[in-house]
């Protein structure tokens, strides 16, 4: 019989797409950095009753019985428990989370993670990186019905990637002097929906858009030059035509087009939308503090609800 602590924690953080989605979901590369600013925290306590409690999502019963908008985290819950070889029993799960959920951050992954790991620390039981990933894997397939993967790579991982879907990660390192500006629109994004209607636009118009989603991904790879040249000029550049294309593809909205344009006016080297789109949060990127304080000013003065600075490298 395993010993059991009484708690398990986990924690896991945002994270970033600097450049290449949705296109990611097609074989392309993709740009993306843990993004340590917000964070989810899980913690897993002993309970009498033989349910289990999900505070802060008001759900007390059987798992098989939990509401279906929870089914990515009861997904998480239920495979680690499978795989811990425990069968269901009672504990509560309390999440306290800085990620805004469904604004392109990783929500859904991180929250999947940051579960797995309290459960096994609950659990007293090591968690290979390998299973984790798998198991935030399948979290992600109820959340986004066709995930590149790229969200739980992120989340359960430490590191910036140059993602490819289905290939061996390739850490990239990020050696940018540049700050970026996150700012979250306050709408609600669709990243589901956005990767399902991305989905029918290409069925429809298989060459125009197939060359679209081509284009991006050879943005990407432009991008990943230009972060090893350290020239933030040009990565700027890509970025403002990688939102071009977003656009084109119709996951862009009104509210991120009004604050990219107000962050290229405020003197970004480049902005876009981060994540699936349709709202969630737009990245800009700039070389100084000051300029990036100058445009976090004017992203405010649109309409942005949250904004960060993140020097890229910082801890
Ligand atoms: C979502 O964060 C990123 C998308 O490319 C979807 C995916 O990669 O699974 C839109």
């Amino acid at each position: 019989m395993t010993k059991l602590d009484s708690v398990g924690y986990g924690v896991a953080t945002g994270k970033i797409i600097l450049m290449g989605e949705h296109a990611v979901v097609y074989g392309e590369p993709a740009i993306a950095l843990p993004f340590p600013a917000v964070r989810i925290n899980a913690k897993v306590e002993k309970i009498a009753q033989s349910i289990v409690e999900l505070d802060c999502y008001f759900y007390q019963g059987p798992l098989t019985e939990a509401p279906q908008q929870l089914t990515n985290l009861i997904t998480a819950i239920k495979e680690s428990l499978a795989v811990l070889q425990q069968p269901q029993q009672g504990f509560k799960l309390s999440i306290t989370s800085t990620v805004p959920a469904e604004r392109g951050m990783g929500s859904s992954a991180a929250v999947a993670v940051a579960t797995i790991r309290a459960l096994f620390s609950y659990f007293k039981q090591p968690l290979a990186d390998s299973v984790l990933l798998e198991l935030t894997n399948q979290a992600e397939k109820i959340a986004h019905g066709n995930p590149s993967g790229l969200d739980a790579a992120m989340t359960s991982g430490s590191v910036p990637l140059y993602y490819v879907k289905n290939q061996p990660f390739a850490p990239i390192s990020l050696n940018l002097k540049a700050y970026l500006i996150v700012a979250d629109t306050g709408i609600t994004g669709q990243t589901k929906k956005a990767v399902a209607d991305v989905a029918a636009l290409l069925e429809s118009h298989p060459q125009e858009i197939g060359d679209k989603i081509v284009t991006l991904g050879n943005l990407v790879k432009q991008s990943k030059h230009a972060i090893e040249e350290n020239n933030p000029v040009l990565l700027g550049g890509y970025m403002n035509q990688a939102q071009q294309i977003l656009v084109d593809l119709t996951v862009s909205s009104p509210e991120i087009d009004l604050l990219v344009a107000a962050a290229n006016q405020a003197g970004a080297l480049g902005a876009k939308l981060t994540g699936g789109g349709r709202g969630g949060c737009l990245v800009a990127l700039a070389t100084t503090k000051s300029a990036a304080e100058q445009i976090e000013a004017a992203l405010i003065e649109a309409g942005a609800t949250i904004t960060w600075i993140y020097q890229i490298g910082e801890k």
